[in-house]
């Protein structure tokens, strides 16, 4: 087996994750003992550092020099804590895709102009409750949507998402790709934005936003590709008349495996300021996945440790349906044993309690020795995996925690 040292194992650790007295910590809480208390599978996240990510966002947005916002894609993580608590902080609004969505950070005390909303294949009911809340800012990413949206609200201001045919995604994956070279659902198409920007004169709505989202987890490497599809985005901004506003959508990449590092934000922001600076647009971003995602843990316990055959198994207590990136779209999953026990690492296969051969959390990962009883931390599971969990084989139950940090 290759040896791995201490600096790639943790590559993981930062103030306020790591491990203290050989014990896991998130925010200065003990997570075996934050486990046990709960009793099954738990989510905990840490309050400090969702703050400390949408200010760093922030920083990097003044530093463009241009009017800013963040809209927080609730899609990524709708627990109510952490809703509640990224309103309180006043960093960010909310991007929701779904009627239901609006009304839930609605409940949640985000007020109707905070909230940004883009979705796709939306029907005459979504419209029918998004015309009850003026102040949401609606983007719309079809003609028919435009159409009947300007039936519904004449006079309303818009937002067209566009699709520029050209995406990213972590690892040059396609499956995160929102647009490329293949027809995507998403955004209008540059042949069809003449006819867009006349379907809504047509109905007195004005364009005032320019919206893509054509990716999930782009790092710094990627960013000159990024830049030219903010070029090409420029020039749909440019082509429209009343535009006030460009939203650039989320999908900025957080690490995953320790080859890995963290986007730069000085850089990223650069980008920003080169493309829409001299066009003074207002710009706004809604990531999901940068804000959430490394501020939480899912914590499932070992009730399994057989030999079988040539493959050491974990069993443990949680399968994919709590967090199913790994399997739908092949992100590596970050296992970290709760207690580090003494020991040599070594290679195990770490099995989900579902019935299905797919429920593998991560074959053959070196880790310091697990007994039956012991909890594992998987990282990056604040972003994607409570949000889009189910209750396959009725394995659905799960608690969620927003810490608060501790000394
Ligand atoms: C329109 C739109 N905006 C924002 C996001 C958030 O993406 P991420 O969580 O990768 O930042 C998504 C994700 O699917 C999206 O579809």
């Amino acid at each position: 087996m290759p040896t791995v040292n201490d600096s790639q194992a943790f590559w993981w650790q930062r103030p306020d994750l790591g491990y203290v007295n050989d014990e896991l910590h998130l925010a200065g809480h003990s997570l075996a003992a934050l486990a046990r208390a709960a009793g099954g599978p738990a989510f905990f996240y840490n309050a400090e550092r969702l703050r400390a990510k949408l200010g760093a966002l922030r920083d990097a947005l003044a530093s463009t020099g241009l009017r800013n916002r963040v809209f927080y894609a609730m899609k990524a993580n709708r627990f109510a804590p952490l809703l509640g608590f990224i309103r309180t902080t006043g960093l960010a609004g909310i991007d929701a895709c779904s009627p239901q969505e609006v009304q839930f950070a609605l409940g949640c005390g985000f007020d109707e102009e905070d909230i940004s909303f883009t979705a796709t294949s939306v029907s005459n009911a979504d419209l029918d409750i998004l015309a009850r809340h003026p102040g949401v800012l609606i983007n719309c990413d079809s003609l028919s949507t435009i159409r009947r949206l300007g039936e519904r609200c004449p006079g309303r201001d818009i937002g067209l998402r566009i699709n520029p045919g050209m995406g990213l995604g972590y690892g040059d994956n396609d499956k995160l790709k929102y647009a490329g070279a293949k027809t995507t659902k998403f955004g209008i198409y540059r042949e069809h934005f003449a006819e867009a920007l006349a379907t809504a004169r047509e109905h007195g709505l004005k364009v005032r936003r320019i919206h893509f989202h054509v990716g999930i987890g782009y790092l710094t490497g990627q960013l000159p590709e990024w830049e030219k599809i903010l070029e090409v985005c420029a020039g749909f901004v440019d082509d429209t008349p009343d535009v006030q506003s460009v939203n650039l959508g989320g999908g900025l990449g957080l690490p995953h495996v320790a080859t890995d590092k963290p986007l730069d934000l000085k850089a990223w922001s650069a980008v920003i300021k080169r493309r829409f600076g001299p066009r003074k647009v207002e710009v706004c971003v809604e990531p999901g996945d940068w804000i959430v995602k490394d501020s939480g843990v899912l914590v499932l316990q070992v009730n399994t440790v057989e030999r079988k055959r040539d493959t050491d198994f974990i069993g443990v207590d949680g399968g994919f349906n709590l967090a199913v990136e790994p399997t739908a779209y092949g992100l590596p999953c970050e296992p970290v044993p709760c207690v580090r026990r003494p020991g040599n690492t070594q290679a195990v296969t770490i099995a989900g309690n579902i019935n299905e051969a797919l429920d593998i959390w991560a074959r053959d990962v070196p880790l310091s020795p697990l007994r039956e009883d012991d909890y594992i931390a998987f990282l990056n599971a604040g972003g994607y995996a409570s949000a889009m969990s189910s209750n396959h084989c009725m394995r659905g139950q799960f608690q969620e925690r927003l810490l608060y940090p501790r000394d």
